[in-house]
């Protein structure tokens, strides 16, 4: 069991993005421990919607050279200085997890599945943030690239909604502001300030 113990509230407020890792390894059975509480996430009649591949340890070896030769293009022109530098939003990280998600040709049922699996997902990031371990959910163009599927081993009928990248950092990003209550929400019944009854009737 992990020591830390925050609130709720306080690793949902203080959950930040981290998108720059200090390379320090994260320990498979921290990951796996995240991800067997990760799945109390709430889902409509626990289809449990997702899959994960993993990369901890030695096998991220192997996911360098595919990030590279997939996001990095004429990677072979690039001198080993700048292709190292380049390489780093690659190896710093110390997990990476591939979250997979079946595409439901009813499309009720493929939406419930996506916001399940998101849900499922940012319990993935509270919990890491309890551990200390920073993350970040990324969907860059190539998780749908083919070649790239077929390496992650998506299936036919299944969609790569996330690679979420986790990892030990020595920052902290400031968060951007979040609206407030005052500005998202509408009581029931009550017209919105400045609307005129022609909006109303419109
Ligand atoms: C569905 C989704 C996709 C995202 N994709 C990316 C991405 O491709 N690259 C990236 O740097 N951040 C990505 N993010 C992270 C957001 O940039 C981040 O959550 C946002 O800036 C708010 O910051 P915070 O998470 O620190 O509150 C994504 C987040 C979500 C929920």
């Amino acid at each position: 069991m992990n020591e830390q113990s925050l609130s709720v509230r306080e690793a949902i407020v203080g959950r930040r993005s981290i998108k720059k890792f200090n390379g320090q390894p994260v320990d498979r059975e921290d990951l796996l421990n995240i991800i067997d509480d990760a799945v109390w996430a709430p889902n409509h009649k626990n289809r449990e919607p997702w899959r994960l591949v993993v990369a901890c340890g030695k096998e991220l070896f192997q996911l360098h050279d595919l990030l590279r030769d997939t996001a990095i293009p004429r990677w072979q022109d690039l001198s080993a200085e700048v292709l190292e530098k380049q390489m780093q939003k690659f190896t710093t990280p110390g997990a990476f997890v591939f979250v997979i998600v079946p595409e439901d040709v009813r499309q009720k049922q493929r939406l419930e599945d996506y916001a399940a699996a998101s849900t499922f997902i940012h319990n993935i990031q509270l919990l890491a943030w309890d551990y200390g371990i920073g993350s970040c959910w990324k969907t860059p163009e190539y998780l749908d690239a083919p070649a790239f599927r077929e390496a992650i081993g998506a299936k036919p009928g299944e969609r790569i909604i996330s690679m979420l990248q986790l990892g030990y950092f020595d920052e902290l990003p400031k968060g951007k502001e979040r609206k407030k209550s005052d500005e998202i929400v509408t009581i029931f019944g009550q017209k919105e300030e400045n609307e005129t009854l022609e909006d109303v009737i419109e």
